[in-house]
């Protein structure tokens, strides 16, 4: 058995997820994989404890969800995160603590130091993958850690596994995809009638939008998810400047409801063609693959020489998948060691 030291860094939504299903899959990963990831590192906005025999999982679980924090836990550290760290003998980072799209943040930092002395790392915050990937996973290389970020785009939903692992040698000729659930939820509002702001309010009452969602209405989550796909897995080397990224904001009920009538919807997509890149609202007939993608469905469609044309579609309201993809990236790190 492998017992492999983990970091968990950030003990949100998603983190609570794969807390319960290490948990619930513990037997199967010894199992199956010879692996059993021993958390000897957490932390949250309280700053880090350490405990290098291991935590207790299910009680940090219990004790998190009753509003406790890390700095109650016995081992809190204090906050000097990064530093703690670097003076732990890790194998792998969790990270899964609030995006920094500008800079990539502190995790940014954490996963460089991480990597260069061969700890690997599995993130769901995109923040260092849309800042550095090239540079991460250069230094992945050099010191033969492994760097895992299928969660960041789009959740459960593995498009860049699909990509890189099962399309050996083929060409992606197009891939498009629906990768905003707040969109999906303002256009059906909008197709019943409501004003823009209603159907706003309305995804923020189900919980898809967040307080401040002009991430997600002004198309910029979903050109940050094609960023990722497209520097990962299409062979491309751009930017955000490389993206013409139109937003949802000028669709009105009436649009919505005209093409209702006729067939047709307006989906929020991503769309990477010919060394073209665009997030944009398109039309699309009902009943088509991504017209189909509605509420918390995300969709990608990916046309190629070889492989034909795939399309898959994943149903995520809660982050459960999200956290199983991090469980997955980290056992196909680990698995073969
Ligand atoms: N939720 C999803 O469906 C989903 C899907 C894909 C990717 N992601 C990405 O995954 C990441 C986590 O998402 P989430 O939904 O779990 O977020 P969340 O529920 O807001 O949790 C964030 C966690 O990070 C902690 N934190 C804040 N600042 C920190 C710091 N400086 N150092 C360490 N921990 C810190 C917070 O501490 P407190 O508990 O003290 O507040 C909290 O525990 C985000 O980057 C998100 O974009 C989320």
């Amino acid at each position: 058995m492998k017992h492999v030291k983990t970091a968990m860094l950030g003990l949100g939504n998603v983190h609570k997820n794969l807390i319960s299903i290490l948990e619930e899959k513990r037997a199967s990963l010894g199992a199956q994989y010879g692996l059993e990831f021993k958390i000897i590192a957490i932390s949250d906005s309280s700053g880090i404890a350490v405990n290098e025999d291991g935590f207790d999982m299910a009680a940090v679980l219990d004790h998190k969800r009753n509003g406790g924090r890390v700095s109650g836990l016995k081992g809190y550290q204090g906050t000097r995160q990064q530093h703690i760290l670097n003076e732990l003998p890790l194998d792998l980072i969790f990270e899964a603590t609030p995006v920094d799209l500008k800079t990539g943040g502190e995790a940014l930092d954490i996963c460089r130091s991480a990597l260069i002395r061969g700890v690997s790392v599995v993130l769901a915050n995109k923040g260092p993958v849309v800042q550095a990937l090239a540079e991460l996973e250069g230094l992945a290389k050099k010191s033969g850690a492994g760097i895992g970020y299928s969660a960041t785009v789009c959740g459960g939903l593995p498009v860049l596994n699909i990509a890189r692992r099962d399309m050996v040698c083929g060409d992606i000729r197009k891939l498009s995809g629906v990768f905003n659930g707040t969109s999906n939820f303002i256009f059906d509002a909008l197709a019943r009638g409501m004003s823009f702001d209603e159907a706003l309010l309305e995804a923020q009452n189900v919980g898809a939008a967040e307080a401040d969602p002009t991430l997600d209405i002004g198309g910029w989550d979903t050109a940050f998810k094609l960023l990722i796909i497209a520097n990962s897995v299409l062979g491309a080397n751009i930017s955000l400047d490389n993206i013409e990224v139109e937003g949802i904001e000028e669709i009105t009920d009436e649009m919505l409801i005209k093409e209702k009538e006729r067939g047709n919807t307006i989906k929020l997509v991503a769309n990477a063609e010919e060394g073209r890149f665009t997030v944009k609202p398109v039309l699309l007939p009902i009943d088509s693959f991504l017209g189909s993608c509605n509420g918390w469905e995300m969709g990608v469609e990916i046309h190629s020489d070889i492989y034909g044309i795939m399309y898959h579609k994943l149903y995520e309201k809660e982050p459960i998948p999200t956290a199983a993809s991090m469980m997955r990236d980290a056992v196909n790190i680990f698995r073969n060691r």
